[in-house]
């Protein structure tokens, strides 16, 4: 295949957003991709998207109008490829008749330039380190709002009503217990299992439980969501009991969501235990930060096994499978453990960086690097000046922190990493408030996932619910052996 040639075609003006409410059309009901022409859009934002368009066609777009269509080249065939674009002005060239029309495929291992599907519930710019849930800063999401009402903000991307939050609160605090036979399967499992094992088989387990989440309706699929978001914080609780040999803690109808976290986590029958404010507060943060990412490995993931018509317990434990390698939600219990081996001497912060900056170490600098965020990642953001904020409030102090601000600062000044835009991800800092908040190594990814689950949960709604959707299955490049007959075992 020679000549390959990707060029937008003539520009075309942008219709005005007064012609679009003039057809009484508000912009939540339009299509959620429209032709890049008949878009309304305020500006475009050139100087922060990478570099792919002509100059020709980022002039188009700063003088506010956008090509229509995109002329692909193939040797002698060309053809055109529609373009769209998305209400905060992500443009994408629409591929769907691409081998239809040519015989070729495109090729994007770890598809960083393939967007499978649209969505209204998170937008991330990752040149602007800029993230929103439904439209709403994550900075002040994080400071004016609770784990709850985001769970409810991401599962209808719009702020609840004060009668639709009470009954939210109230349904996914009714149903926080597990069924008594579901214990069992946590004493069937090796105490040292790691518990992200252990969080993946009982909540793959809850389809048994609930044989009505297979059916597919809209009405199961929102109660198989709210056990779900309900019976998490237990699930998560009982896989760390569960190591530790202690009894479990059956969940306080009376305490806020964060709250009856930490009292199932700590509590035991013997004394009475009441949750420090400081640290329902840190924890709800956490949880508020972790909700959703759009479409990032584990999410994909539910996104992956919900097309092909599985059920949501089914999809989100694969979800959580995802979550557990180091490259994904695993990095922030690898970051504590780098922290810890610096403090007792094992490396310099120094040597550290050397090693990650070697490619032969087979190390990297866990906590820093993104795939979107080519900027400061804004959770890290947060969580930093919240790190010192829970130290001081508990009274404590922790030469953890001192050490992973040395090893940033030893980062943002170094031309490999600068030349990168290798930032401090949302990994680098919380484990040191999870560390702060007595919570154990092995379950920072379990609170991830606890985190994520309104995001896993909302996108696998909008996925069912959305008629584009499609069994998700990309091609490959075969590069094996050609036709070739078989030897019998003998004659090898
Ligand atoms: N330390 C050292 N070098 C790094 C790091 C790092 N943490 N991250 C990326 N790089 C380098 C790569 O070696 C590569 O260098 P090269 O261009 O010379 O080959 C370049 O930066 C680009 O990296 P990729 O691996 O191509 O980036 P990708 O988008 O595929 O990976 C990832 C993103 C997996 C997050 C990566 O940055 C990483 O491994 N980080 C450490 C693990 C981590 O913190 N994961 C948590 C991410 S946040 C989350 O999932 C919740």
């Amino acid at each position: 295949m020679t000549g390959v040639s990707l060029m937008p075609d003539a520009a075309h003006p942008l219709g005005s957003l007064s012609a679009v409410e003039s057809q009484g059309l508000p912009i939540e009901g339009m299509h959620k991709f429209l032709p890049l022409n008949t878009m309304p859009s305020p500006t475009l934002r050139t100087e922060s998207k990478p570099a792919a368009l002509t100059p020709a066609a980022v002039v188009s777009m700063m003088n506010q109008t956008v090509p229509k269509t995109a002329k692909l080249t193939i040797g002698d065939l060309q053809i055109d490829l529609p373009m769209l674009i998305g209400t905060e002005n992500e443009i994408a060239i629409d591929i769907r008749q691409l081998r239809a029309k040519t015989g070729a495929i495109t090729y994007d291992p770890g598809l960083g330039n393939t967007g499978a599907c649209s969505s209204k519930i998170t937008f991330l710019d990752g040149e602007q380190g800029t993230l929103r849930y439904a439209g709403y800063s994550i900075e002040e999401i994080a400071q004016k709002s609770n784990f709850v009402e985001v769970m409810w903000l991401l599962l209808h991307q719009r702020l609840p009503l004060a009668a639709e939050l009470a009954q939210f609160s109230h349904d996914i605090t009714y149903h926080t217990m597990l069924h008594e036979n579901l214990k069992q399967l946590f004493s069937s499992l090796p105490k040292s299992g790691h518990p992200m094992a252990v969080c993946a088989a009982s909540v793959g387990a809850l389809s048994t439980f609930y044989q009505d989440s297979s059916s597919g309706s809209d009405e199961h699929n929102w109660i198989s969501a709210i056990r779900l978001l309900a019976k998490m914080p237990t699930i998560a609780a009982y896989s760390y009991k569960h190591s530790i040999g202690q009894p479990f803690m059956y969940p306080r109808n009376d305490l806020s969501y964060a709250a009856n976290i930490l009292y199932m986590l700590f509590g035991t029958p013997c004394e009475k235990y009441e949750p420090n404010p400081v640290m329902v507060r840190a924890l709800d943060l956490l949880l508020i930060l972790h909700a959703d990412h759009e479409q990032n490995c584990s999410t994909s993931t539910v996104r992956t096994v919900g097309s092909s018509g599985a059920n949501l317990f089914a999809s989100v434990s694969a979800g959580i499978s995802a979550l557990w390698g180091p490259l994904h939600g695993g990095a922030n219990q690898d970051v504590i453990e780098m922290l810890l081996s610096i403090r007792e001497g094992k490396r310099t912060a120094k040597e550290f960086m050397e090693l990650a900056k070697k490619k032969d170490s087979g190390m990297r600098l866990v906590g820093f690097g993104h795939r979107v965020y080519k900027n400061y990642d804004p959770r890290a953001q947060i969580l930093k000046k919240a790190c010192y904020e829970v130290l001081d409030q508990l009274g404590r102090k922790d030469s953890l922190l001192d050490i992973a601000i040395e090893l940033e600062q030893i980062a943002l000044n170094d031309s490999y990493f600068v030349e990168r835009k290798l930032y401090p991800n949302v990994d680098f800092y919380s484990g040191i408030i999870y560390k702060a908040l007595g919570i154990p190594v092995e379950m920072f990814t379990v609170f991830f996932a606890i985190g994520r689950m309104p995001g896993w949960v909302s996108q696998w709604l909008e996925c069912r619910k959305d008629p584009e959707t499609r069994i998700t299955r990309p091609r490959q490049m075969y590069t094996g052996a050609t036709v070739r007959s078989y030897t019998s075992v003998e004659k090898r």
